[in-house]
């Protein structure tokens, strides 16, 4: 009787153990760290915004997947060993936003808003409730880490989401 309970017992535990996995992980804390993005090498020396596709490993319940698109980022050079990072989701209403040569500002073609090189409202009359979003930015040795976050859309502040 004790061997045909122990037969049952432990495939019972260790299948409860794997259903409650995703469980057992969110209880240990939300993921907010940072992210490597690009060398510091990368980004031009006269402040130009240049895009980065954001990887990161994304958990989804059972399933891991390394090194996923998760989003992305404008890297620019604020100094020799400085950076600024933007997110590239317009605040209005989540369209994204394009940088523009030319102009030298950041556009966003939905509804027509558009921000300075640091993410300012650039237009009065622009819809967007507030500059665009900046993300906590480290540059540990010649690398570009960021802690990537999305923001709530719409909004005045700024509310994080994730
Ligand atoms: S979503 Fe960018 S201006 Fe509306």
């Amino acid at each position: 009787m004790v061997i045909g309970g122990l037969a049952t017992l432990v495939p019972a535990v260790a299948g409860l153990l794997v259903w409650m996995d995703p469980l057992r992980r969110r209880g240990a804390g939300a993921e907010t760290g940072f992210t490597r993005i690009a060398p510091l090498s990368a980004l031009p020396s006269d402040g130009v915004p240049r895009k980065f596709t954001v990887l990161a490993d994304r958990v989804d319940a059972w399933t891991k997947t390394p090194a996923a698109p998760v989003g992305a980022v404008y890297l620019r050079r604020t100094g020799e060993r400085t950076v600024e990072a933007l997110q590239t989701v317009c605040p209005h209403a989540g369209c994204f936003v394009d940088y523009r040569p030319e102009a030298k500002d950041f556009f966003c073609p939905c509804h027509n808003s558009t921000f300075t090189v640091d993410g300012a409202i650039n237009d009065p009359k622009s819809p967007s409730p507030r500059p665009m979003d900046t993300l906590a930015v480290e540059v540990r040795g010649e690398e570009i880490w960021v802690r990537y976050q999305n923001f709530q859309a719409g909004q005045r502040e700024k509310h994080a989401i994730s």
